[in-house]
């Protein structure tokens, strides 16, 4: 399966509320193209340099876009935020700048601002890659979902997903509404009043916890308690007992149901231990699709 290969200009993944049914489609076959490879590098991408810029934390979007890099042979170059001249004050616009000087041919960032990264991709002339901004997309986060999704049900159109947790400070969730939507899927959010995102209420309804658990996929969302001005929860146990996929509440599932997450999984908080390693969990699968995914999403951002 090739990918659609777009123009130069367009091989940035900024978000998928923008990107097309078929443009994600195209990724998501592709993914599965570099999934069945027997050979772990597959250097289509040899000459070609990417800096993985990190403004925030991570381990599983850094590390996976580093192993998807390196597998296609690309040249890596890790950047991290608190080991740069921006502990001396530079901004981001001009640390990428200086990346893009040196002769990177893509840029793979990640801020904890929103709506900051439209404004740098029209500033520079490489491709950039969202690997996660803010509370606004998290786009190769929904597209390893996606395909686990596909994975698991064959087809996207008319599964019914339920978003469950901290909606509020959720790139994951929005991600995924815009994506999942495209195909035709029914998407409900879940989530104590205070993490509510009232702007998607349009977009997708809010119901109650029982009535989210009759889903097809039950995803759990991380309480991110960083983003938190003030506390939005009384306590953990508290948050567990209302909102939590306990043991209990995981044996009511429908058995063909799966078990999301995007991790990290504040483990007996949002999702219990149990559960987590439950036959119905995919929450370690996903983490290995996030390599075929970022490798296909690399591809098309450099391959010429
Ligand atoms: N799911 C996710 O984005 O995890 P990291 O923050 O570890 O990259």
């Amino acid at each position: 399966m090739m990918i659609t290969q777009p123009a130069l200009k367009d091989r940035s993944l900024l978000g998928l509320k923008e990107l097309s049914r078929d443009e994600i489609e195209s990724i998501l076959n592709r993914a599965a193209h570099w999934e069945a490879q027997k050979e772990k590098l597959v250097p289509v991408l040899e000459s070609h340099f990417v800096a993985n810029m990190f403004f925030e934390n991570s381990t599983r979007t850094r590390f996976s876009f580093e192993m998807a890099e390196k597998r296609l042979g690309a040249q890596v170059l890790n950047f991290t935020a608190a080991a740069s001249s921006v502990e001396k004050g530079e901004s981001i616009y001009d640390t990428v700048r200086t990346l893009e000087s040196m002769g990177i041919d893509a840029g793979v960032i990640r801020l904890k601002p929103s709506g900051v990264l439209q404004q740098l991709a029209q500033k520079v002339n490489v491709p950039l890659v969202n690997a996660g901004d803010g509370n606004n997309e998290h786009p190769t986060q929904a597209l390893l979902d996606l395909y686990t999704m596909r994975k698991a049900f064959g087809e996207l159109k008319g599964l019914r997903v339920s978003i469950i947790g901290d909606i509020l400070h959720s790139r994951v969730a929005r991600s995924n509404l815009w994506a999942l939507q495209k195909f035709g899927a029914d998407v409900r959010f879940c989530a104590p009043q205070t993490m509510q995102a009232p702007e998607l209420a349009e977009h997708a309804p809010y119901v109650g916890l029982e009535e989210a658990l009759d889903a097809d996929v039950v995803m759990m969302l991380r309480v991110q308690l960083e983003r938190h001005k003030h506390g939005l929860i009384t306590s953990a146990e508290d948050y567990r007992e209302h909102y939590g996929l306990t043991e209990e509440r995981a044996s009511r599932l429908k058995p063909s149901t799966i078990i999301m997450h995007p991790a990290p999984v504040n483990r007996n908080v949002e999702v219990d231990d149990a559960v987590v390693e439950s036959a119905a969990s995919r929450i370690f699968p996903q983490m290995a699709n996030g390599v075929p995914i970022r490798m296909a999403v690399m591809e098309r951002a450099m391959k010429l």
